[in-house]
């Protein structure tokens, strides 16, 4: 239900800049700029009353002034003008209201925030915030963020109770070609919170994964019951900081939000399904994972191919840890390993192609291992020689995956320079997970695990 009212906040027809400013870098002006740059296809009323045009639109005075329905307004004036602002929102009928501005509950002015959340709901608005830095949402192309322009599209949607973060965390994004459907800024969860979001996104077709980073929860109840209805469709990730006496503390004075036991957190992750990730690049390691990756079938024995023995044993210590399980390679398939090595390889898993091997090498076991129904996984490794060119391998690897006869996930790890890195990008970009070690790989194999297992166990089929 709750998720349905926020359509007008994700698909606005119009978006009206509330204290959209006539300097380049002040909030206002960067917000107004990000929405025209990024290319919102809908209607944008900047309003200031001291300004005639910002960025080559005719700014209004007021929101009331604009001569057409306004859904969503982006507000960015300082905290006190706020409620005065909502008021002429609410009597103009938009439906859904960003607030950018500080200066509320997390500095201790509860009452302003409570009558910010009152004025909202005695018009039926939807509130974003307060204290916040904006929305991204990639359907309508809409970056009503001052964060950066240039967000990747895909399918992973991002929600931050933090700020600078978020936005430092979307710059990263951009930069590791992790798509996003989403980014929203949550601040001081006002209205609009978690679990608001975890419903909106759980119906949502263009987001596959959901990841938050969380200092606290409101409406602890409704939260893990959407959480578990939301984990049997998708993942849902989450960073919870905070996880020391003194982390506890200092969120007290970030966003104002009680953080509670982390014990406590823990226990209800693991019952609603979320998957806690105890960092950042964990996190996004696995949704990206979990974005890309097809359900693991019910032969779920993994095969590990590589060219380093040293690279083939630490992948094959992490999978003992992290519970993948490792086929015990059949005869016949053993003989079929051989063909792709010299005779001082190894045919057993990992299947140690040795350092002489070349793409060919790769494809051929590569392919056999996709095409052998008692493998379920595929784990390929890869450490840069002369003699095997790292984007030929990874070409190879996908060529593999397009004619199998089966779609199976495949993880890679692959160590080296420059042209390493770029295989892992070219990796990524077509639907293969890629890390520059073998642990992240193998971690994020096992989120997948964890969450189907989870699924499983709630009876899912
Ligand atoms: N309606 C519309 N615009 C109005 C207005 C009104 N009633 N009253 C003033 N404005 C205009 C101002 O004239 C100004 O435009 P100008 O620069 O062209 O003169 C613009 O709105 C902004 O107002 P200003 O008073 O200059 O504020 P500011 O830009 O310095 O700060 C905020 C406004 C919201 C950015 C600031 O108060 C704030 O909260 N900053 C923190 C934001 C933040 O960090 N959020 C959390 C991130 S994680």
């Amino acid at each position: 239900m709750a998720g349905r009212d926020l359509k007008p906040l994700f698909y606005p027809k119009s978006v009206a800049v509330i204290g959209a400013s006539r300097t380049p870098g002040k909030i206002g002006y960067e917000i107004l700029r990000n929405i025209l740059e990024y290319g919102y296809k809908g209607k944008v009323y900047p309003v200031n009353p001291k300004a005639e045009e910002i960025l080559g639109l005719k700014s209004y005075p007021n929101v009331l002034s604009i001569p057409d329905k306004v859904d969503m307004a982006v507000i960015a004036v300082p905290a006190k003008i706020v409620p005065s602002v909502l008021e002429e929102c609410g009597k103009k009928g938009v439906k859904a209201v960003v607030v950018i501005s500080s200066g509320f509950k997390e500095i201790g002015n509860t009452a302003l925030e409570e009558q910010i959340v009152n004025i909202a709901r005695k018009h039926s608005m939807r509130l974003l915030g307060p204290n916040i830095f904006g929305l991204y949402y990639a359907p309508p192309k809409l970056n009503a963020t001052f964060g950066p322009k240039d967000v990747l599209p895909g399918s992973i949607a991002f929600i931050s109770q933090s700020g600078a973060l978020g936005i430092a965390l979307m710059g990263w994004t951009i930069l590791e070609e992790i798509g996003l459907s989403a980014v929203v800024s949550v601040g001081n969860k006002a209205d609009i919170d978690d679990a608001d979001l975890l419903d909106f996104f759980s119906e949502d077709e263009h987001t596959k994964v959901i990841l938050i980073y969380m200092e606290g929860v409101r409406r602890a109840k409704e939260f893990m019951m959407v959480a578990k209805k939301v984990a049997m469709v998708k993942p849902v990730i989450v960073i919870k900081a905070g996880r020391s006496e003194k982390g506890v503390k200092a969120i007290a004075s970030h966003t104002g939000s009680l953080a509670g036991s982390d014990l406590i957190y823990s226990a209800a992750f693991k019952q609603c399904g979320i998957l806690r990730a105890s960092n950042i690049e964990e996190a996004f390691d696995w949704a990206r994972a979990l974005a890309q990756l097809p359900p693991i079938p019910k032969r779920d024995d993994a095969v590990i191919i590589t060219n380093g023995g040293g690279l083939g044993v630490m992948a094959t210590d992490a999978c003992q840890e992290y519970g993948i399980k490792l086929l015990e390679v059949p005869e016949d398939l053993i003989a079929e390993f051989r063909k792709y090595m010299p005779p001082f390889g190894s045919p057993y898993n990992p299947v140690d192609l040795t350092g002489q091997a070349t793409e060919k090498e790769y494809y051929g076991a590569i392919a056999t291992a996709l095409n052998d129904e008692r493998v379920g996984i595929v784990i390929m490794l890869y450490c840069e020689t002369a003699v095997a060119n790292p984007m030929k391998v990874a070409e190879a690897l996908l060529k593999a995956r397009k004619e199998a006869k089966t779609d199976k996930p495949i993880v890679s790890a692959m160590i080296g320079g420059e042209e390493t890195e770029k295989a892992i990008r070219e990796l990524n970009r077509n639907g293969i997970p890629a890390y520059p070690v073998a642990e992240r790989a193998i971690s994020s194999l096992a989120a997948l695990k964890k969450w189907m297992e989870w699924r499983t166990r709630r009876g899912a089929g």
